[in-house]
């Protein structure tokens, strides 16, 4: 049999998922690659043993399935190689230890997942790097905190919780002028509503524990870099001896298949509820890249090509004093938006996000803010739920 794949080039999303990282020659026509679990691999004789002169050498430096993964995630990354590690927030912290040492500087957007950003004031701070914080919105404007010794700037884009937006061009353009490494955590996207790597990114960073996991089950996070950066990326993690698991891997490379069609129906049915608060009196403002009222807009439209299922929603109240009350009874109003941190599943959940870690982007005056991911459920049953958790905080 002989796997033809010719056809990827130029073909449509959904296609280029359906087929990415399988070779089912390879396996007798199975269409799926075989979950191998190993740690020991064999060598016919010492030569090929001393030289490590064969494809696989050890479990932890790939087997048939991570590969598998790995390959489908350079074609949707369009990147030189991808590592695998136990978790999105490892996908973070790895690359960070791979580029930066004792003396640097970091710049770390302000809007940053908060377990990065207590990696940089914890781990980092340790080891003697120096980590300062940036408005997401500054733009060409980054090149005026770069000091001599900084080596890396990582954006998130949209923010956590506040889905701030950056402008990945200008602050790659204005860190590679000086040297710097630029990290992205993209997991929002997914590289199929942007490609870090085409906007300047050195590194693009996922949490495939969200959409191509998109079950709620498996935790996992991919690192994709350039091919000026793999080397050092791909021996840090050899030397960290952080490995992608069998089965997971398997698992996610099962997500990606339908990754196209879920977010399909993510971005449509979280586009008719984030429009519908957009009108209802109970609600401040709703924070989605996505809507044109939001500030970061017209970067969302330049540069991202969809969106994905998670957004905010600031609830009107009358006064500091309401914040956690009202949350906490629209919160506990809800029955099939579940309360639950992660994202990217199929269900829906909600949570009154904490943004006291804040220095720059600060939580909005106006009421609490609400995070909602819209899961695959049917929206006028969702709308329902919703309805629900505003009647009851009106209600007190
Ligand atoms: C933007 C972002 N990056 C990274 C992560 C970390 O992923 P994981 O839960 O797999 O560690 C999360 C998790 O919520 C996230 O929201």
């Amino acid at each position: 049999m002989n796997d033809k794949k010719d056809f990827l080039a130029g073909a449509g999303v959904n296609t280029r998922l359906s087929h990415i990282g399988n070779s089912p020659s390879d396996y007798h026509g199975f269409v799926n690659p075989p979950v191998v679990h190993a740690s020991t691999v064999l060598f016919p004789d010492a030569k090929t043993m001393e030289t490590r002169g064969q494809k696989y050498s050890y479990g932890t430096r790939g087997t048939p399935t991570t590969d598998a993964l790995c390959e489908a995630i350079d074609a949707l990354e369009g990147a030189a190689g991808t590592i695998l590690v136990p978790s999105g927030l490892a996908a973070v912290t790895v690359p960070f230890l791979a580029f930066l040492s004792a003396g640097d500087h970091a710049l770390i957007v302000d809007s940053v997942y908060f377990p990065t950003r207590h990696f940089c004031d914890t781990m980092l701070k340790r080891l003697g790097v120096t980590v300062e914080y940036y408005d997401p919105m500054i733009g060409a404007g980054i090149e005026s905190l770069i000091k001599p010794n900084t080596r890396l700037v990582h954006t998130e884009a949209p923010g956590s919780n506040t889905f701030e937006m950056q402008d990945i061009r200008a602050i790659t353009t204005a860190a590679h002028r000086h040297g710097c490494v630029v990290t992205m955590d993209n997991t929002w996207a997914t590289p199929l509503y942007f490609k870090p790597l085409d906007h300047g990114v050195d590194i693009s960073i996922h949490a495939a524990t969200k959409y191509p996991s998109g079950h709620s089950d498996i935790l996992m996070g991919t690192v994709s870099a350039n091919a000026k950066h793999w080397e050092q990326l791909h021996e840090t993690n050899i030397a960290l001896g952080i490995c992608g698991a069998p089965d997971d891997s398997y698992q996610i490379l099962r997500g990606l298949r339908t990754m196209g069609v879920r977010l399909d129906r993510h971005q449509e049915s979280t586009m008719t509820i984030a429009r519908w608060l957009e009108e209802r009196d109970d609600v401040a403002r709703v924070l989605h890249p996505a809507l044109p009222s939001f500030p970061g807009h017209d970067l969302w439209k330049r540069d991202f090509t969809g969106s994905s299922g998670i957004f905010s929603f600031v609830l009107k109240v009358d006064g500091p004093e309401q914040f956690k009350p009202k949350a906490h009874a629209f919160l506990d109003a809800l029955s099939i938006f579940g309360l639950g941190w992660s994202w990217g599943g199929y269900e829906s959940l909600a949570v009154h996000v904490g943004l006291s870690d804040r220095r720059i982007c600060k939580a909005p005056s106006e009421g609490p803010v609400i995070r909602l991911q819209i899961g695959l459920e049917d929206v006028a049953d969702l709308r329902r739920d919703i309805d629900a958790g505003f009647a009851a905080a009106n209600a007190i």
